[in-house]
């Protein structure tokens, strides 16, 4: 029969570390998002700046012409005055702001008139044009009076607008400073929130015994992901379902097996009494003893299919020194040797282990240490408070490499005891199906010779408290 309850627990755990392995969604989310949201900033600011651009240069454009059409007329009054025209005269700016701009009064023909006293004609186009006009390094802004005869060219650099563009698109691009590390600490937040809940399904699936295949509590998972939970509890059920179907097949054949059997027993039983002494009689035992080894045999397998079924876990939590002590008297009516047993003294000690199984597996290991232990020594079985259980017995030191195989089905030691090698594999499968962990050890702990085999059984606090509240 295949382990398929620890098969799809481990499938399960499989995949939920696969998960870690594999591409986080809150990190996606969280660089994904950040990136997203910078990138539109980044196109909002491009944008903008356009825009930004295209007002700067309508109000550097407005304030050039209004500047131009103030100083003309006042130039053409400075012109009239003169005594004579001797030169050009220069004229220094008025204040810090006028010191941008520079200005030529010219004739028609291009002839210098008057000019501001940072004024270099290079600048300037060869003859007056009205109008605006980009340079290469300028923008110039022409105006004419007195029927076109008198020109004023004014011309401002072009730093000054690109400078001011720059501190607008720096101005905008600053928030993103604040912005990235907001983003990435808000979306980790949500997603980290939000995934809660998957956190706590992922927990279950892993709290779980290989044998429990009883529907997961879906919680409040997120819409997208709880069709994947009802999923995975309808593939559960499908699966309990078939392991049923086929553990009672294997028990009901063992125990359909058992009649048949003790009718045979009984016969042969008959036949050793009746049949006269000599060769006879040496194969009726042999048969005899053939037919006991199968009647252990259908025995055993009935405790594998117990063992692989789902009702391993109790609903309430059971004392396992009491379970213990009731499992031990019963044994030591039929034992050869003697059982010493040790329980902590105080509060009982609580899991949630269905009895039934509780008493295969114990039965096993103390049985183990009556058959293959040395028969004089006394078995010493102890609990602790930690729910910790221990079955120690005298013999022969069991070699490690051999100890580690031990637990598997149909495998037997050098012991020459009779057995099928299948009891350690059935306390291994209850152990693993409560959520506990079976250890073999040899010699055993703080001896030179003996077996060890110590079985740790969860203890749920929160059930313990409950339990004690209610006596
Ligand atoms: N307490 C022990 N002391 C020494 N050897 C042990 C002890 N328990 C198990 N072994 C060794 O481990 C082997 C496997 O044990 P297991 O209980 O699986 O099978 P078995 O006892 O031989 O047969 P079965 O339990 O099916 O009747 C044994 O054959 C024996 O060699
Ligand atoms: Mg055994």
């Amino acid at each position: 029969m295949q382990p398929y309850a620890a098969w799809a627990i481990d499938w399960a755990r499989h995949e939920s570390g696969n998960m870690s392995a594999a591409v986080s969604l809150q990190k996606r989310l969280v660089v994904g998002l950040t990136m997203g949201i910078t990138l539109l900033w980044l196109v909002a600011t491009l944008v903008t700046g356009r825009l930004v651009q295209r007002e700067l240069d309508e109000a550097f454009d407005s304030a050039l012409q209004e500047t131009a059409q103030r100083l003309l007329p006042l130039a053409i009054l400075e012109i009239f005055n003169r005594e004579e025209t001797i030169a050009p005269q220069r004229i220094a700016p008025l204040n810090a702001q006028q010191a941008h701009f520079s200005y030529l009064v010219r004739d028609a023909g291009g002839k210098i008139l008057l000019q501001s006293i940072n004024a270099t004609p290079d600048i300037f186009t060869a003859r007056p044009k009205e109008g605006f006009t980009t340079t290469a390094t300028h923008r110039l802004y022409s105006a004419s009076a007195l029927r076109t005869t008198i020109f004023i060219d004014i011309a401002e650099p072009l730093h000054y607008r690109r400078a001011a563009i720059w501190d607008a698109i720096i101005a905008l691009l600053q928030p993103l400073l604040l912005l990235i590390p907001l983003s990435l600490l808000g979306v980790w937040l949500l997603v980290h929130l939000s995934l809660r809940s998957v956190r706590s399904y992922r927990d279950a699936i892993e709290e779980r015994g290989a044998g429990d295949l009883s529907p997961i509590e879906a919680g409040q998972l997120p819409a997208e992901i709880s069709p994947l939970a009802d999923a995975v509890n309808h593939l559960m059920e499908r699966l309990r379902c078939a392991l049923d179907a086929e553990r009672s097949f294997t028990a009901n054949s063992a125990h359909e097996l058992r009649t048949p059997l003790a009718a045979a027993l009984a016969q042969i039983q008959r036949l050793h009494r009746e049949a006269p002494e000599g060769p006879l009689q040496a194969r009726i035992t042999q048969i005899e003893a053939s037919l006991r080894d199968l009647s252990r045999l259908s025995e055993k397998l009935m405790q594998l299919a117990k063992a692989e079924g789902g009702g391993l876990l109790s609903e309430t939590p059971q004392d396992l020194a009491a379970l213990l002590e009731f499992i031990v008297q019963d044994l030591r009516r039929s034992a050869t040797a003697a059982i010493q047993l040790t329980l902590p003294a105080g509060a009982p000690v609580l899991a949630t282990i269905d009895p039934d199984a509780f008493a295969i597996l114990l039965r096993n290991l103390i049985e183990n240490g009556l058959k293959h232990g040395t028969p004089e020594a006394a078995i010493e079985i102890s609990l602790s408070s930690a729910a910790l259980l221990t079955v120690i017995n005298a013999g022969p030191v069991v070699p490690v490499p051999m100890l580690a195989r031990l637990t598997g089905r149909f495998t037997r030691g050098d012991s020459g005891a009779d057995g099928s090698g299948l009891g350690l594999a059935i306390a291994k499968t209850i152990a693993s199906g409560v959520g506990a962990t079976l250890t073999l050890t040899s010699p055993a702990t703080g001896r030179h010779d003996g077996f060890e085999a110590c079985v740790q059984f969860k203890i749920d606090t929160r059930k313990r408290i409950k339990a004690e509240f209610s006596t």
